[in-house]
């Protein structure tokens, strides 16, 4: 089959809203592309571990304790379904890791403010969390198989993430001054890090275009951002808490808020490396890939011994 028959092929199973598996022929620029996006969302998860883990030993009770512990090793779990996904698309785990130890990959701009109070632990479970989840329930039916599965359990466990950071939140909002202050304080430093999660304005981003083309993304930068405000808004307002945008105002016509712009020179240098945490994030990742060289080195010497009884 010549480029042109194969294209159509590809084109057809997109209409028709069937996967693109592994082994189909596809496009190179279709799979740079899901290479870009799957790894980033993959280096995501797990720095996304680091602001929280730090918290583990300051959790405020051992229930409070365990919960994270449980939150902060799934999000090690979703790393690996992603970075599996973005293996089968024919590039090695160790060229990921590389491209984020050295710099050369993004990963999402939130983890690269710091987690100053236990407050900081329920914004980022109520806002960070649910803003993923807003993003990646459109995942769920992303195009492409091996990335679309591993959405489906990464959104189940995000709920749960969702859930537990509002928990904290609504505790914090209902107690004493000065714990609905932290919470207040929370809301204020981590809202507009949260709407920049979605990434830059639709006019201004130059991936959407394909993304939507080859479905890879269901839905708009903007339009995922809009429907996080609308969700979220009035979760604050239930439990007395106050979101930091004087624009905000319901608009009965679009049945939607108005809201504030985020500050795009914030996020584009947040993007580029110079935010307040990016340097400490890649740090602690690399010291931790180097200090658990000898589990891989172990594990990779139990495999083989396992494949020689296998043959023998
Ligand atoms: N942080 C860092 N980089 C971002 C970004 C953000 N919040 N938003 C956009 N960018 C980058 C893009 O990666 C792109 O850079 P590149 O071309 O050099 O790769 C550039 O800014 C322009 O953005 P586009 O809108 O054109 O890029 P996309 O179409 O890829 O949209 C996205 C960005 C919405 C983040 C999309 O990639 C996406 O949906 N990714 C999958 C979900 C994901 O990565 N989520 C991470 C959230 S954190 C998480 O899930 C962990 C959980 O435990 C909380």
């Amino acid at each position: 089959m010549d480029n042109i028959q194969l294209e159509k092929g590809f084109d057809e199973k997109l209409s028709k809203n069937l996967n693109i598996e592994p082994k189909d022929w596809m496009p190179d620029n279709y799979r740079k592309h899901l290479i870009r996006q799957i790894s980033q969302h993959a280096h995501s998860e797990i720095v996304g571990m680091l602001p929280e883990g730090n918290w583990i030993t300051r959790a405020p009770s051992l229930r409070a304790k365990m919960v994270l512990m449980a939150k902060v090793q799934d999000e090690g779990g979703h790393g690996l379904y992603l970075y599996t996904a973005a293996e089968s698309l024919n590039i090695s785990r160790e060229e990921l890791l590389d491209q984020l130890h050295t710099g050369k990959a993004k990963y999402s701009s939130i983890f690269n403010y710091p987690t100053l109070t236990w407050a900081d632990i329920g914004a980022v479970g109520w806002l960070v969390d649910g803003a993923a989840i807003m993003n990646q329930v459109m995942l769920q039916r992303t195009s492409y198989g091996p990335y679309a599965r591993a959405m489906v359990r990464i959104c189940k466990e995000e709920s749960f993430h969702q859930r537990q950071g509002y928990e904290i939140m609504c505790k914090m909002a209902g107690g004493t001054k000065e714990q609905k202050e932290m919470a207040q304080d929370a809301l204020n430093r981590w809202w507009w890090p949260s709407l920049m999660m979605f990434g830059p304005p639709d006019a201004e981003s130059p991936n959407t275009e394909n993304a939507i083309k080859w479905k890879i993304k269901r839905e708009s930068n903007d339009q995922l951002r809009q429907r996080f405000v609308n969700q979220t808004v009035p979760q604050a307002e239930i439990i007395g808490l106050k979101v930091p945008d004087k624009n905000l105002k319901w608009n009965e016509a679009k049945q939607g808020y108005d809201f504030g712009e985020p500050d795009w020179k914030e996020f584009k240098n947040v993007i580029s490396g110079n935010g307040h945490c990016n340097k400490e994030r890649l740090e602690a990742r690399v010291k931790a890939h180097e200090e658990g060289r000898w589990v891989r080195e172990a594990a990779m010497a139990f495999a083989e011994k396992q494949n020689e009884k296998v043959a023998a």
